[in-house]
Parts: C-alpha cells; structure tokens; sequence
C-alpha cells in the first residue's frame, strides 16, 4: 500500500470493514499492538522512516510532528483528569514552557476549537462535557503542538448528524488555516464528498493509492480506476455548490451514490466496482516535499503476526 499525505491536504482512507484502516493508522502513529509487526516498506514523516524510530524518538514526534484523533473520546480522554491538565500534560512533556505560559497556550486552543467559555471546559471532566465538546477537546490537544499530520479515524461516526457536520467543519478550518495534513478514515461517503480532497482506498491490506499523478505500480492490482463523476463526487467546492441550488445537489447525490457503490464493490466486481477517486488539490497549496508523509508497502504480508 502507498499513498501520501501533502501539506494541506485532507486524504480520505475509505474501504470495508477490516481491511486495514485503523491497522495503518496505528501504525503511523507506532502505536500498533505489540502482536503485529511491520516486516517491511516504509513511513515517511517529514522524510524520517518512522518505523525504524524507536519508542523514546516516537514520543516525541506524537503530538509534535503527528496526532491522531479517535472515534470515541471517551476512551481516549483519562476520565478522573480534568480536561485542562490532560492537554496540559502534552505541553509539560513537549514543551519547556512554563505553568502560566501552558494554561495561556491552553485557553487559546479551546478557544480555538470553539468550546464555549474555555475557563470552565478547562476544569470540566470528560463526562461533564458534550460528546461533541469532548471530540473537540481532543481536537485541542491534537493540534495544540500544531504536528505536520494528523489522523483522524472515524471521529465523528459516534456524534450526531448537526454536531458531525460541525466538527467536520472545525477541522477543515484549522487544517487550512495550519496548512496540516490530515489522513482522514470514514466509512460515511457523504462525509468523503463534503471534505476529501484526495481519496485512498484500503482493500484487505492491500494498494488504495493516492493519485493519478503518482506513478503508482500497485493501482492496477488493486483495481483502481479513474471516472470523471466519481472525482466530481468529491470535489464539492462548498460555496459554488450551494450557490448552484437544488439541480447540483440532486447531481452531487448521484455522484456520491456513484462513490460509494465504486469503492465499496469488491474486487473483481469488473470496472464498476473499481474506485480509484481523486479530486481537487487544495487550491494555492505547494504539494512538494515538506511536511510529506508517506506510506509505502506495508501491505497485506508485511504485517506480521506470530503464530500463538
Ligand atoms: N491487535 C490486533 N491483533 C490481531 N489482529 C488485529 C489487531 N488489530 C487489528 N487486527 C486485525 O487487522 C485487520 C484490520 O483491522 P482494522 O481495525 O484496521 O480494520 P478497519 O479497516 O479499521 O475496520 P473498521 O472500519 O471496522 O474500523 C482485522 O482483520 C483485524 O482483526
Ligand atoms: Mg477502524
């Protein structure tokens, strides 16, 4: 599997269940349980193989250079800590700045990710928040140490329809705003339409791919291809597609239909059920080498896991 994450961009991991998603962000992240072990290819951050980083290299760049935001806050998030001292924690580890420096940091975060009146949500507990409130909690301190990458897997499945749509938002702002790269898994394909930039499918472990302008040997194999609707499914250009009305909406429901029936189409299905999709590149956005991630050939044989 190869695929990269400029800066700047939103990369959308889609396929089924169990095919590798979560597998591919932890390991990322190398946080992969210790039963599976990557035996071969590479993770570019920034140019630095991530897999050949040991742990104490690792904790440093988690938060730093790269974060991951998980779909259920409330097992991510310590439940007897207040939400302050939690991202306080991620300050006092990375960073030498000192108690009022870290609560000043603190505040402009929350304020950033939008939590209303930051001052309480600082000493609130995860439960006494919103689950809303407590995934921008996570974006807070996601992002708080401004890494080149993040990941989210599946963050907004657990949320209701008004408070998805605006998280979905609130990355989009500050992912722009910080020129970050995010790789984002979702099942939901209305989700891939409102944000994606660029779309990457995992199939059992196996080749999505990013691109058609990335010569990419594994593509054909794994039966990716290129349609002009499917790139219209996720190239939405918000503003132009609400100010196009009901006819573009109508159009752009046929399309995500059209995405969805694509990508999730098992192999061999023949040319329909092949979905390579790919869309606009973020407008303005230099999508040369800085801040690169790249993930290559952790496929199917390369994760390893030994015989019980
Ligand atoms: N800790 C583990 N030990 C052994 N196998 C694992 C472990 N974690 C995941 N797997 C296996 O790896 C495969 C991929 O799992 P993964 O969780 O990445 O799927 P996914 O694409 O994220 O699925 P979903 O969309 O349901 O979240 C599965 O077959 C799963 O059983
Ligand atoms: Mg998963």
């Amino acid at each position: 599997m190869s695929f990269t994450v400029n800066p700047g961009e939103i990369v959308c991991l889609v396929g089924e269940s169990g095919s590798g998603k979560s597998v591919i962000a932890f390991t990322v992240m190398g946080l992969l349980a210790k039963a599976l072990k990557p035996t071969s290819g590479e993770i570019l951050l920034e140019g630095e193989n991530v897999l050949a980083a040991g742990e104490t290299r690792l904790r440093e760049l988690r938060c730093t250079r790269m974060s991951m935001i998980f779909q259920e806050p409330m097992t991510a998030l310590n439940p007897v800590m207040t939400c302050g001292l939690q991202i306080d924690e991620v300050l006092e580890t990375h960073t030498k700045l000192d108690a009022a420096q870290r609560k000043a940091k603190i505040i402009a975060i929350l304020t950033r990710v939008k939590l209303p009146e930051p001052e309480r949500v600082y000493a609130s507990y995860p439960h006494q928040l919103s689950g809303g409130q407590r995934q921008r909690i996570m974006i807070a301190m996601a992002l708080v140490l401004d890494p080149v990458l993040l990941i989210a897997d599946e963050p907004t499945t657990a949320l209701d329809v008004t408070t998805q749509a605006e998280i979905l938002k609130l990355i989009a702002e500050l992912q722009e705003g910080q020129g970050t790269g995010v790789l984002f898994i979702t099942h939901d394909f209305g989700v891939v339409a409102e944000i994606a930039h660029r779309v990457c499918r995992a199939a059992l472990g196996r080749a999505g791919g990013d691109g058609p302008d990335r010569a990419d040997p594994v593509a054909p194999a794994a039966g990716l291809h290129q349609d002009a609707d499917l790139l219209g499914a996720v190239d939405p250009s918000r503003a132009s597609r609400r100010a196009q009305g009901r006819h573009h909406r109508a159009a752009h429901r046929k399309a995500r239909q059209d995405l969805q029936r694509q990508c999730l189409l098992p192999e061999g299905a023949g040319r329909e059920g092949r979905g390579r999709c790919r869309s606009r590149h973020p407008p303005g956005r230099d999508a040369g080498h800085r801040g690169r991630v790249g993930l290559g050939q952790v496929d199917g044989g390369a994760l390893h896991r030994p015989a019980d």
